[in-house]
């Protein structure tokens, strides 16, 4: 078992913290680190490019990130409208298949209406599958997976008895992809805050004190490289992983 396991992670899941903190400290307005966070987002995307990863999902805006001051929420629904416009040409001609993933029905038509244009856009793109996540909560994801089960049960096309960890697993977001293999938080916190919470049940995490606008693809690599050092062992022993795959395999 787990002899294919492979060094790269296939997918990444990121909490991008810190933006606010970085402003701070240079006295300025929170959306200022909001907006330097752009940069450390390129760069991500290019590091996933480069490395081959398959998926990489951004938490960019959290169901709980609506109670910040209506101020700074404007300011980064501004944002996303802007980067949309600025971005979505570039990500395509590389090869990156973008996905919003959250209740997108709070956002209003203007970015409503270019994220959905961003996914029909690139929908049929292999490079990357670029996740943003978006007014998401691992609980809502959850819960709506849930609703969607017995609304089919309701309508008599599933036996309530057959539901298991796989057919509530295929009703979650992202269960397209393979589940995230590394977890990287920036910005100091060792938490999750309500991230991809059925998703990452076997991901190695990973958090680092640096604040998001100034992670670079050296910080990603250090990362990388941290994971590549980690056993995996999914419930198993150390003794068993290691028969499935002798060293230097
Ligand atoms: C993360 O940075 C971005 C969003 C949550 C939108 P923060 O804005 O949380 O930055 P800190 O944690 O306050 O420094
Ligand atoms: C998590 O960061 C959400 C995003 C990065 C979008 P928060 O800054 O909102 O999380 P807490 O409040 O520190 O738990
Ligand atoms: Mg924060």
């Amino acid at each position: 078992m787990n002899t294919d396991e492979p060094r790269i992670p296939r997918h990444i899941a990121i909490v991008m913290d810190g933006n606010g903190r970085w402003a701070e400290r240079r006295h300025r307005p929170r959306s200022f680190g909001h907006r330097a966070g752009q940069k450390a987002v390129r760069q991500a995307i290019e590091f996933c490019l480069r490395q081959k990863v398959q998926a990489l999902t951004l938490f960019a805006f959290s169901s709980e990130n609506w109670k910040r001051p209506p101020t700074e929420v404007r300011a980064l629904m501004e944002l996303f409208l802007k980067a949309l416009d600025k971005e979505v040409d570039e990500l395509h001609q590389h090869g990156v298949r973008i996905a919003f993933t959250g209740e997108l029905s709070a956002f209003e038509s203007p970015l409503r209406e270019r994220m959905e244009k961003a996914m029909r856009t690139t929908a049929d793109n292999q490079a990357l599958a670029l996740n943003i996540a978006v007014n998401y909560g691992g609980r809502w994801d959850i819960a709506q997976a849930a609703r969607k089960l017995a609304e089919a049960a309701a309508r008599g096309e599933l036996d309530p008895s057959s539901i298991d960890e796989t057919t509530l697993g295929q009703h979650t977001c992202l269960a397209n992809l393979p589940p995230p293999d590394l977890f990287i938080r920036t910005g100091g916190e060792h938490r999750i805050s309500n991230f991809l919470l059925w998703q990452l049940a076997y991901a190695e995490l990973y958090f680092t004190d640096t604040l998001w606008p100034d992670v670079d693809q050296a910080c990603l690599a250090e990362a990388l490289e941290d994971f590549s050092r980690r056993e995996r062992r999914f419930g198993l022993t150390g003794a068993q992983i290691a028969k499935a795959a002798p060293a230097g395999s």
